[in-house]
Order: C-alpha cells, then sequence, then structure tokens
C-alpha cells in the first residue's frame, strides 16, 4: 500500500482541479474545505473551494452565510505566498439561470424563467445538483482566476450518480429526445404527459388535477425553448467530461474505514478507471488509532486483574480495548482494499475528538 502524498498534490501546480467524491456522509465536504484550506495556508495557491450544502456551522465559519453562488474569500485563513481560499456553496437553480441566461438572448430567458416545468426541472430534476456541480465547475475553470479548484460531490444516493450526470442531462435534452416529448404533447398525448412529469420528479396524480391543458402547452414551450437553445447541449456535457479526464484534474474518493463504504470506493475506483479519469487516491476519513502499544486482549485481560484494585484503571484499559479492535478491524478492511488496488495511494485521517466545524478543525484534518 503506498502512502497518499497530499502536500505533493496540493503543492503541484499543474494539478488545477481537485475532486473529492465518495458516498453520503463520509466526509467529502470536510475534506474538500480542508484541502482547499492546505493548498492556500501551506502552499500558496489560489484557491477556490465549491462546497454543496455543507453543514451550517461548517459554512459559516467558510463565510458562507447564504446561498450567493460566487467564490467569496474565506476570512481567518492565513495565507502568506499569495495563496488564497475563497468558498462558495452551490445554488443549482440559480447556475441553471445562468446557462440559460449565457445562451439565450434575454426576453426568451424570461419566457424559460416564468415557465412552470422549467421551474420544476431546474430545481428537481433528478440529476441537476449533480449536472450543475459540473457546470459551476467548467464555469470556474474557465475564468482561469484560480491555481486550483477543490470540488465537493453532491450527496448521491450512489457516487456513480455524479460521473453520469452530464451524459444523463445531455442525452435529455438532446435533440432527438426532446422531439420525442414534443409531438405527441402537441397531439395531447396524456403518456407522454405522465412520462415527462415522472422525469420531473413531480406528484404527477396532484399536478395532473390542477392542470390540463396549459400545463400541456406549458411544457412544449419550453420544450421547444430548451430545445432551441441547448443545441449543442451534449457536446458541452461531454466537454466537461473531457475536463474531468484531464491529468490537470484529480480525484479523492473518500471513504469511511468500513466495509460497505470500502466496497463503495473499490467499485468507485473502478468505475473511474473505466471512464479514464484521473484517481489521484484514497481517503479514509475518521479512522481509529490506539493511543497505547497495547493490544486488545491484553488490555481486557488486565482490565481483569484491577477490578476492585483500581476501577478507574480497569475502565480506562477497557476503552483501550475497544479502540484496539476498531483499529484492527478497520485496518483489516483497509488491508482488502489495498489488495485490490494496489496502485492506488491511500491516506487516513484520524477521527477528530469532535465534529470539524471551523477552519482550525478543518487544520487539523491534514496536520
Ligand atoms: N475526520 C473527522 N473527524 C470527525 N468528524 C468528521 C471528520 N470528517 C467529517 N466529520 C464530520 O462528519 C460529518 C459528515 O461530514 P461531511 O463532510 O458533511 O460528509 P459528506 O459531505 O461526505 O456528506 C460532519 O458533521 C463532519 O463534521
Ligand atoms: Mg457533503
Amino acid at each position: 500500500m503506498s502512502p497518499l502524498d497530499i502536500d505533493e498534490l496540493l503543492s503541484n501546480p499543474g494539478i488545477r482541479i481537485v475532486v473529492c467524491c465518495g458516498s453520503g456522509g463520509v466526509g467529502k465536504t470536510t475534506t474538500a474545505a480542508a484541502l482547499a484550506l492546505r493548498a492556500a495556508e501551506v502552499h500558496g495557491r489560489r484557491t477556490v473551494v465549491l462546497t454543496i450544502d455543507p453543514a451550517r456551522r461548517l459554512a459559516q465559519s467558510l463565510g458562507l452565510t447564504e446561498l450567493d453562488n460566487t467564490p467569496r474569500l474565506v476570512p481567518g485563513t492565513k495565507s502568506g505566498d499569495g495563496g488564497e481560499l475563497n468558498a462558495m456553496m452551490l445554488d443549482m437553480k440559480r447556475t441553471f439561470d445562468e446557462v440559460v441566461a449565457a445562451h439565450t438572448e434575454p426576453r426568451r430567458a424570461a419566457e424559460i424563467f416564468a415557465n412552470p416545468f422549467y421551474q420544476a426541472m431546474s430545481s428537481t430534476f433528478a440529476g441537476t445538483q449533480e449536472y450543475m456541480a459540473m457546470e459551476k465547475l467548467s464555469q470556474l475553470r474557465a475564468a482561469d482566476t484560480w491555481d486550483l479548484i477543490v470540488v465537493d460531490t453532491p450527496p448521491s444516493r450512489s457516487a456513480l450518480d455524479f460521473l453520469d450526470a452530464p451524459a444523463r442531462l445531455g442525452r435529455f435534452l438532446d435533440g432527438r429526445m426532446l422531439r420525442l416529448f414534443l409531438a405527441p404533447a402537441k397531439a395531447g398525448g396524456r403518456s407522454v404527459f405522465n412520462l415527462v412529469t415522472a422525469g420531473f420528479g413531480m406528484v404527477s396524480k396532484t399536478v395532473q388535477k390542477i392542470l390540463g391543458a396549459q400545463l400541456l402547452s406549458d411544457l412544449s414551450g419550453f420544450v421547444s425553448a430548451l430545445d432551441s437553445m441547448f443545441g449543442g447541449f451534449r457536446e458541452r456535457a461531454e466537454q466537461t467530461y473531457r475536463v474531468l479526464q484531464d491529468p490537470q484534474t484529480a480525484f479523492l474518493v473518500v471513504a469511511a474505514p468500513e466495509p460497505d463504504a470500502v466496497r463503495e470506493a473499490a467499485f468507485f475506483a473502478s468505475r473511474l478507471g473505466v471512464d479514464d479519469m484521473p484517481l489521484a487516491g484514497l481517503m479514509l476519513n475518521r479512522v481509529h488509532r490506539r493511543v497505547l502499544p497495547l493490544d486488545a486482549e491484553s488490555a481486557l485481560a488486565a482490565a481483569q486483574e484491577l477490578d476492585g484494585v483500581s476501577d478507574l484503571t480497569a475502565d480506562a484499559l477497557r476503552a483501550h480495548a475497544a479502540v484496539a479492535l476498531l483499529e484492527d478491524r478497520e485496518r483489516a478492511v483497509i488491508a482488502g482494499f489495498s489488495s485490490e488496488f494496489a496502485h492506488v495511494p491511500v491516506l487516513e485521517i484520524e477521527a477528530q475528538a469532535t465534529d470539524v466545524h471551523d477552519l482550525d478543525g478543518l487544520r487539523s484534518i491534514f496536520a
């Protein structure tokens, strides 16, 4: 198992994008923020972190009190050497609006914004958050203002949604697909209506009751507007995808040191390989490490001897045994991953005593 050297990665001027991905709750948002902070403070890089739904207190410590969808300088960072940390929180609706505004004339854009289908799609369409994260990433990359962009990924049920989203939305908005939707809708066909509302994640029965012909005409309007606007939408999605494949991008898979999480990380690592995405390493977050060089069995045996003699010491030894057991179990899980993915460097990040919700907490992640 080769160790993942995070400082080598962050100090490499050839690396311009770092993507933290993995299943939900493993620490993607936390590690993304911690990596960006370290790049700015330790490696003097002009950094921006694109976060997605950070915990309220973490968002606050990054100066993100509201969703404004543009990078803001994070107050309280100690960045010498020209480094700086900027942070932004993804607002998928506003990002979608930006895409529309950038690709259509103002009057047409106003019509699209007012269309109920647009409103539904921009906030609830499955995959919109994943796609808009990618869209925002391309915008940040195109601006060329940053030495390094660190990207947090949406809390999808499956870590794969993130890679599939551009293609899925690209397909959906592709001309042929749209015409398929559009033709029967013009004839007032009910089946396509159901199909589309299902795609939009709406409660179609309720919606059908409230809206009739008006809705179908809105739908046609929306679809033809998108059709004219996103002629080359698929190319756009593919372009984003190619940015991710570029060697200037580094994917870091985040996982908890637990069997399910590591299995999913392994699956994700192979999927990145299939898609030719540059996987830089695995970050095992919240690992436990014993503080005394004593195995669990000896600690428990000693604890038993001390029962009634020094209960406090016996309790401390039992607590130690619990951590030692946890560490052994975690090491076995990690070894399993490394035997399958010997070429993937691994970094272990210790579990902090408390939740990570301020800059000092973020600093201690990679200290
Ligand atoms: N190394 C760590 N030690 C202690 N708490 C952590 C650590 N990493 C993450 N956390 C906490 O775990 C929770 C989930 O982390 P988060 O980064 O939001 O996960 P994700 O973005 O993958 O859903 C947060 O409350 C965070 O503060
Ligand atoms: Mg998150």
